[in-house]
């Protein structure tokens, strides 16, 4: 009931120019709509890597749009050897510049999580046109199998980093990470 609410208020603010309006009682004009997809990503005591993506999609998408969330090597990736990598955000973008499996490689060759993700997202900055023209978000997690952690974004807030919850045997811990164009939210 709350997602087709959801949708009514989305169809009721699509255009000034169709008959959709809300209705006067504000039934669900305060409802915010948390949305997002979660990368979970985890190593086993045996040093097993392993990963999920969910999907929420994207908010009022065409029928039939897949998304990167189920494509390996776009919004997921693991390999056994090194780490592994998820995505977030615009999934067309992580799609053709294959975002997660490029990460993976990055960090076979011996980048580090941190700027194996940054590389990442400034690789789909360039293939956009750069920095002006991106209108859009991703964001990138990964850990190799030393157990460092990389969280990267395109658009964030000083205030606000993208950021990654972990767990070990020590406890649960937030990780930082950095949005490659600041105050661009
Ligand atoms: N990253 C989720 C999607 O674009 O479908």
């Amino acid at each position: 009931e709350k997602a087709r609410l959801v949708w009514l208020e989305w169809k009721e603010n699509l255009s000034k120019d169709d008959d959709w309006l809300p209705p006067a009682d504000g039934l669900y004009g305060k409802m915010k709509r948390k949305t997002g997809t979660i990368n979970v990503l985890g190593m086993g005591v045996h040093g097993d890597v392993a990963g999920i993506t969910t999907t929420s999609g994207l908010f009022g998408k065409i029928p039939g749009r897949i998304g990167d969330s189920p494509i390996i090597g776009a919004g997921l990736f693991v390999d056994n050897e090194v780490g592994a990598a998820g995505a977030t955000g615009r999934g067309e973008e992580l799609i053709r510049t294959c975002g997660s499996f490029l990460l993976v490689e990055k960090m076979r060759a011996g980048k580090s999580p941190q700027q194996a993700c940054e590389e990442v997202v400034e690789r789909i900055i360039y293939v956009n046109g750069g920095p002006d023209k991106v209108d859009f978000n991703v964001k990138l997690v990964a850990f190799n199998k030393a157990g460092e952690i990389g969280v990267a974004s395109m658009m964030g807030e000083e205030d606000n980093p993208p950021f990654a919850s972990v767990i070990t045997r020590s406890g649960l811990r937030v990780v930082t990470g950095k949005s490659l164009l600041k105050g661009k939210q």
